[in-house]
């Protein structure tokens, strides 16, 4: 280790985020002579982030391995903190770099601020100003962003969320969203590899869905949710629309990979019951590696979610994507077209998908390929700003 090189310990601990940072520990590690970069998980999700891993061939220095069935924002929050003291005495970081807006990095940046150590914030700036929506998320954000002494902000607009809240604007830098590197290292395994592929589909298959399906001319709706503030009736509506979209378009595939989360999985079970789901138009699946689920959104017709990550991904696969939520802190994707707010009412569900499905002119017009969410060479300017703070 050179005077110059410096220690940097990435944070993370659930799928999005690890989808998210996992493009920028690969590009940190491509600098030995400027960072020693250590990646500590803590584990918040376990085989959701363990998949993600295995994709990007990450193994993790630290596991704090916090997650248990049904824990609650107390459980986490308190595990993240404990967990993270020790690994920083051990470590002596020169920066914490985390993500976004999990409890996870809410957490670990305050870990970091108890010992004083400088604080880098990737997925900075994203605001929907009600602290409620997303509950925890939008204050797990406003936090990390309290905390953090450098901003990687994804688009022009999270910078001017941070600057209306006073951040000095030197310490903020534009870089695009890593998920568009993240995507585009796949997409690419993906588009060049035919056995690669056809290996996917095999795993599909077995998992429960035949892509084979749309090859044959059905189209097919991809659906997936997990937003607390969703849970109870928003998720019981959620799959009341679900059961009546199928019900009135045979002719499409209605595919599902269910969160993990008891919250997720027991309205399913209520409307539809709890045996085999799969059958006829719907299918009902675990959650799907990172390649699988690509696969999926690339033959996919139309998304339906409440995911942050999808709103900005499926955009730059030319994806039509509704919401199910009553507000966005990625406008950028509205603003464009191609991506809409639905919120969760089971009428409202029933009567955009439809359109979508229906009309050929509606789904084109939301059907174009943008992304405006970077280039997918975030990472690299990531690099370069943290190197240029920690100096
Ligand atoms: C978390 C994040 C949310 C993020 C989401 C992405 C917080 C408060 N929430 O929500 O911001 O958008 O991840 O998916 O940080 N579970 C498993 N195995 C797994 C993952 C989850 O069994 O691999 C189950 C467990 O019962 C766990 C529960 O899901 O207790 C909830 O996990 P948790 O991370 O607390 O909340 P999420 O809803 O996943
Ligand atoms: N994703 C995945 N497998 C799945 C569902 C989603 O790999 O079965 C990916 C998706 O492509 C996106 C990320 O997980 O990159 C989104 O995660 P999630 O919706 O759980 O969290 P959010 O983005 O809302 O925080």
């Amino acid at each position: 280790m050179t005077g110059e090189t410096k220690t940097v310990l990435v944070v993370f601990g659930t799928r999005p985020e690890a989808i998210k940072m996992a493009p920028l520990v690969l590009e940190l590690r491509k600098h030995p002579e400027k960072f020693r970069t250590l990646v500590c998980v803590t584990g918040q999700h376990r085989s959701m982030l363990d998949q993600v891993l295995e994709v990007f061939g990450i193994v993790p220095d630290f596991d704090l391995d916090i997650m248990k069935q049904g824990q609650d924002l107390y459980d986490v929050t308190s595990r993240v903190l404990l967990g993270m003291r020790d690994v920083l005495d051990k470590v002596k970081p020169q920066c914490v770099v985390v993500h976004g807006d999990t409890t996870t990095s809410m957490a670990a940046a305050l870990a970091a601020f108890y010992r004083q150590i400088p604080v880098a914030h990737v997925e900075a700036g994203l605001r929907t100003r009600d602290i409620l929506s997303p509950w925890p998320e939008e204050m797990n954000r406003q936090i990390t962003g309290r905390l953090a002494r450098i901003h990687f902000a994804p688009t022009s607009t999270a910078r001017l969320n941070l600057m209306a809240e006073g951040v000095d604007p030197s310490a903020i830098v534009v870089t695009g969203n890593t998920v568009i590197d993240a995507l585009r290292i796949v997409v690419d395994k993906i588009a060049g590899d035919g056995a690669l592929t056809a290996r996917l589909d095999d795993h599909l298959r077995l998992e429960g869905y035949d892509p084979a399906r749309v090859e044959a001319g059905r189209r097919m709706v991809l659906i997936t949710g997990h937003r607390r503030e969703n849970f109870g009736e928003g998720f019981l509506s959620i799959c009341r629309a679900i059961a009546r979209l199928a019900a009135m378009h045979p002719d499409v595939d209605f595919v599902y990979p269910m969160h993990l989360n008891p919250n997720v999985r027991r309205p399913i079970v209520e409307v539809f019951g709890a045996g085999d789901a799969c059958g006829g138009n719907l299918f009902f699946i675990e959650p799907q590696e990172y390649l699988s689920f690509v696969r999926l959104m690339s033959v996919a017709h139309v998304v339906l979610t409440d995911s942050g990550g999808i709103q900005e991904e499926a955009p730059g696969l030319g994806k039509p994507v509704l919401v199910m939520r009553d507000t966005t802190e990625r406008p950028e994707a509205v603003d464009a077209g191609t991506v809409k707010l639905v919120g969760t009412d089971e009428c409202k569900i029933v009567e955009e998908v439809s359109r979508l499905l229906d009309n050929d002119s509606a789904h084109a017009a939301m059907a174009n390929a943008v992304n405006p969410y970077g280039d997918g060479r975030a990472c690299p300017r990531i690099i370069e700003g943290l190197y240029n703070y920690i100096r």
